[in-house]
């Protein structure tokens, strides 16, 4: 088993593909820049993967996350909120001080995205 040094409590994919974010399509922003900044500022990176990727998949739904960890994925849709990024900051940063990832604030719930068949 190859093993690697930069080991993370989890990691959080934000889509920002031909969809994702794509305002010429009067598709909903993704704040990517205001992400990096906050995952920077409150000291994330290293404990908190944050990917910022082209599609994943399911481009009917705007704005999909990913949340990964050893227990499994979780994927959202519809994250087209501001205050739905604050709060997953917010999240990231209280998971990073628990030392793995809590479980996602509850209004979240309503935006569980099955991508399986
Ligand atoms: S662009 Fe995000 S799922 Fe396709």
């Amino acid at each position: 088993m190859l093993e690697t040094k930069r080991r993370v409590i989890g990691q959080m994919i934000v889509c920002q593909g031909c969809c994702c974010g794509a305002t010429q399509k009067d598709r909903p922003p993704v704040p990517v820049d205001w992400l990096k900044d906050e995952w920077r500022r409150r000291g994330l990176l290293k404990r908190v993967q944050l990917s910022i990727s082209g599609c994943v998949g399911p481009c009917d739904t705007p704005n999909v996350v990913v949340v990964n960890s050893d227990s499994g994925s979780q994927w959202l849709g519809n994250i087209t909120d501001f205050n739905q990024y604050r709060s997953l900051v917010d999240w990231a940063a209280r998971s990073m001080e628990a030392g793995h990832l809590l479980e996602l604030p509850r209004e979240f719930k309503a935006h569980v995205l099955e991508p399986w068949r």
